[in-house]
Parts: structure tokens; sequence; C-alpha cells
């Protein structure tokens, strides 16, 4: 099957609403999408198209650090890959081009609060190893960490912050 990836586009907002629909079963995802583009805090967004209609999308925003590090970060969420296109590589697609471009705008790392069974195999690694938490009161590995440069030193304990559009999250 013939896969593209591109930007995201102002127009393809319904259509990744409804995709968002339908791969988690319910609006959260959706809203909180929506929520992050009136925060104009959708970083990097790319969607998937296949057979001319979009089938996935993943968006990256940034977040906050509790002390003075100075680090350009952002937060992966959401990923979704519409079921009956799921486990062709799609989702993995989507990965890396937003990891390729958050290089290119000079991000240093990127945070994602997932399945470290998925994430692991893009470089991900478990951020508590890092001395950074999440948050949420969240198991330690399903919260991780991509370096996408040089390792910056932590030798503190730091929190990281998610954008407002997230504390809304399950509202
Ligand atoms: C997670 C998701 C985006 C993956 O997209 P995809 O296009 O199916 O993924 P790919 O085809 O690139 O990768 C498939 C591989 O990932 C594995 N995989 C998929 N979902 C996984 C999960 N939740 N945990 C662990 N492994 C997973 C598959 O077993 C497969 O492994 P293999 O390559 O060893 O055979 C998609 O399944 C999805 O939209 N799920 C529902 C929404 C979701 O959970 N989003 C992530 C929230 S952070």
């Amino acid at each position: 099957m013939n896969v593209k990836i591109r930007e995201q586009e102002y127009a393809d907002a319904p259509a990744v609403h409804s995709l968002l629909m339908r791969t988690f079963g319910d609006d959260d995802e959706a809203r909180l999408m929506e929520r992050l583009q009136e925060e104009e805090a959708d970083r990097i967004s790319f969607v998937a198209l296949a057979e001319d209609k979009i089938v996935g999308q993943i968006l990256f925003s940034p977040v906050s650090f509790d002390n003075d590090i100075d680090s350009y970060a952002l937060a992966l969420a959401p990923l979704a890959v519409l079921p009956q296109y799921q486990g062709q590589g799609i989702g993995s697609k989507l990965v890396r081009r937003g990891l390729d471009q958050a290089i290119v705008f000079h991000y240093a790392l990127v945070f994602v609060l997932g399945d470290p069974g998925y994430f692991h195999r893009f470089g991900f690694d478990t951020a508590a190893k890092h001395n950074y938490f999440c948050e949420y009161d969240v198991p330690d590995e399903n919260f991780m960490v991509n370096f996408l440069r040089l390792k910056p030193s932590t030798q503190f304990p730091t929190v990281i912050s998610y954008s407002p559009a997230f504390n809304n999250f399950a509202d």
C-alpha cells in the first residue's frame, strides 16, 4: 500500500477529528488536538494518507521543566492510526518523520507517555532513568524520553509539565 506522510494542514481538521474518534473510541483525543491547536501548541503535526484518505496522525507540543534547565523539548501526543490500517508500519513512519522534524527544528528532547513495547524501537528510554519525571502519576516505565542530540546532564530530578491543553484531557 502506498502511504504518504505530509504536514497536517488547517483543512485536515475534520478528517483528523474523525480519525481520532474512530481510533480511540471517544472524543478525548479529538478535543485535546483542538485545544492544542487553539493554544497554538501544535509545534509539529503530520498526517498519513493512504487510498486518498487520512489514516494516521501525529502531533508534538511543547513541555516545560520545573527547574532552570534550559531545554527545548516536546511531548508526542496524540499518535493514531485507523484500526484497519494498523500493523502496516504507518505509525512507525509518523513517529520517525516527527522525530526527524524535531531534529530539524533543533529540539533537544521528546517525551512520550505510552507503551514501552512500542516506543523503545524509536530510541525512547525510561525517562526516570535519566532523572526526568512526568507531572502526572503514571508508572515510570510508561514515561519515556528520546535524546535527539547530546544527552543533557540532569543531576537533579526534573518534573516535566505538559501544555495546559492536557489539563482538561479527560473532562
Ligand atoms: C499505536 C499505533 C499508533 C501503532 O500504529 P501502527 O501503524 O499499528 O504501528 P506500526 O505498524 O508502525 O508498528 C506495528 C508494531 O508495533 C506493535 N505495536 C502496536 N501497538 C503497540 C502497543 N500498544 N504496544 C506494543 N506494541 C505495539 C505491533 O505489534 C507491531 O510490532 P512488530 O513490528 O514487531 O510486528 C496504533 O496501533 C494506534 O493508533 N493505536 C491506538 C491509539 C494508541 O494507542 N496510540 C498511542 C498512544 S501514545
